[in-house]
């Protein structure tokens, strides 16, 4: 039975921490906290052990101990692509030639059910195993393929967000669909799955490459369709790419307003990448409240660029991060933070940012893996931190459990510098256990792909 109550050291953030030091403001943070649950899953209180010992009377039996331990909300990536992962760290390619030599073959594979239910479990243990509780997934342009994905999401009771790529053109025969069959197959989808239990729909034209105006035309009727649907797609993610696309949408002013002019960019729609967005394109995401998805380990893994966190930061741009797998190269939200970290500084280089400006503080890193995502998919409700009323989703981590990471700790007097280790040293080593709506999943528990 899912204990009531669990005590460790708790961490979450409750606001944008802006690029200050040490917010103190926008986070709790207990030592030596309880968390509460809700028979139901949601999250009853948080705060002192001693307090919430006296306030709730917690018979000892009830309140499972993680001492020594941290108990975080779960990760949430913002994008990736399940039916990658099995091509993980293919090499040599930059955007176009990757798609064409290693994805789209692969990417076959899954009109076939039972191949693309195996897989669809590996992607989930994966993400679960790495403290990741929530993801924006990309699946095949089958319908099968979300099938898949949502059933075994469903098995779990994980809160996925996904959908069916519509792609009619400038790919392979075999992978295309057309905007009448993207119609009928998007909204099947959406007419089971969007709000069943924990699952959401996110209507997925791949990228303007690959969809004619007809399609997109058809993905925002869909997208305006149906209440609380998600729109997700690429954009400016590399230098050909975004050359290709002015020349298919020519009278088109940018990139984005190729999705703009189709009614795409607005609230719950995420584009993923931007690298290359000029600061006329950031100025618009941010007044049409869209998202951008940054992916760090994909943008370097494909050199298509370094993301200009600044200048989201300075739109106030709503932002997450993405793991893009299978261009990104790892699952862990710990390694995605230590790629984007590195890709802000590095930025300094190569533009005339002050030396000194503040680059990507641990408190903002963990509120964009956490709180600033679940905002950014107007999730913020129910997700992204510890606070009560909120979804029992959680992880918790073994800060011991990788020796370098201890070694560390041991020199680090502050809680940023603790987080910022963390961000540069841990991974899904550090993962113990993981909560969703408040059921505690080991990881031993779990049947292996
Ligand atoms: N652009 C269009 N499709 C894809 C994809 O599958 N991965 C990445 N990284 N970029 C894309
Ligand atoms: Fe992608």
């Amino acid at each position: 039975i899912a204990p009531k109550a669990v005590r460790g050291t708790i961490f979450f953030l409750t606001e944008d921490p802006g690029t200050t030091i040490d917010p103190v403001k926008s986070y709790q943070y207990y030592d030596d906290g309880i968390l509460v649950l809700n028979d139901d899953g949601h999250i009853l209180d948080v705060g002192y052990a001693t307090e919430m010992h006296s306030k709730y009377q917690l018979a000892a039996h009830t309140v499972l101990n993680y001492s020594g331990k941290f108990i975080f909300p779960g990760f949430i990536d913002t994008h990736t692509h399940y039916p990658q992962s099995e091509i993980i760290a293919a090499f040599g390619e930059q955007l176009t030639h990757w798609l064409d030599k290693y994805i789209y073959p692969t990417e076959a594979h899954f009109a076939d059910k039972s191949y693309a239910s195996s897989a669809s479990r590996f992607f989930l243990n994966e993400l679960l195993d790495n403290g990741t509780t929530t993801a924006l997934v990309f699946g095949t342009v089958h319908k099968t393929s979300v099938n898949a994905l949502f059933e075994e999401a469903e098995k779990l009771n994980m809160r996925i967000i996904g959908g069916k790529i519509m792609m009619d053109r400038n790919a392979p025969h075999y992978l295309l669909d057309t905007p009448e069959t993207t119609y009928i197959e998007s909204q099947a989808l959406i007419e089971t799955w969007h709000n069943k239990g924990r699952i959401q729909y996110a209507v997925t034209p791949r990228f303007a490459i690959t969809s004619s105006p007809e399609q997109l035309a058809v993905a925002a009727k869909l997208f305006h369709a149906y209440n609380g649907v998600y729109l997700q797609t690429h954009i400016s993610e590399n230098l050909s790419e975004v050359m290709h696309a002015k020349q298919l949408f020519p009278a088109s002013k940018n990139y984005l307003s190729i999705y703009d002019d189709f009614g795409l960019v607005g609230p719950r729609a995420i584009f993923a990448h931007g690298v290359h967005l000029t600061d006329e394109e950031f100025s618009l995401l941010a007044k049409k409240k869209a998202t951008i998805s940054f992916c760090p380990t994909s943008n370097l893994f494909l050199g298509s660029g370094l993301f200009d966190f600044r200048k989201a930061q300075q739109e106030n741009c709503h932002l997450g991060l993405g793991t893009d797998i299978g261009a990104g190269t790892s699952f862990s939200m710990f390694q995605t933070l230590n790629e984007a970290y590195k890709i802000v500084q590095l930025h300094k280089a190569y533009t005339d940012t002050p030396q000194n400006e503040i680059t990507l503080t641990p408190f903002k890193a963990f509120y964009l893996a956490t709180l600033g995502a679940a905002r950014a998919l107007y999730l913020g409700d129910k997700l992204g931190s510890l606070q009560p009323g909120k979804e029992g989703d959680f992880i918790v981590l073994d800060l011991e459990a990788i020796p370098l990471l201890k070694f560390r700790l041991q020199k680090t007097q502050s809680l940023a510098d603790r987080l910022f280790a963390l961000m540069m040293l841990a991974d899904d080593r550090t993962v113990e256990a993981f909560y969703l709506m408040g059921k505690r999943w080991q990881k031993v528990d779990r049947p292996r792909f």
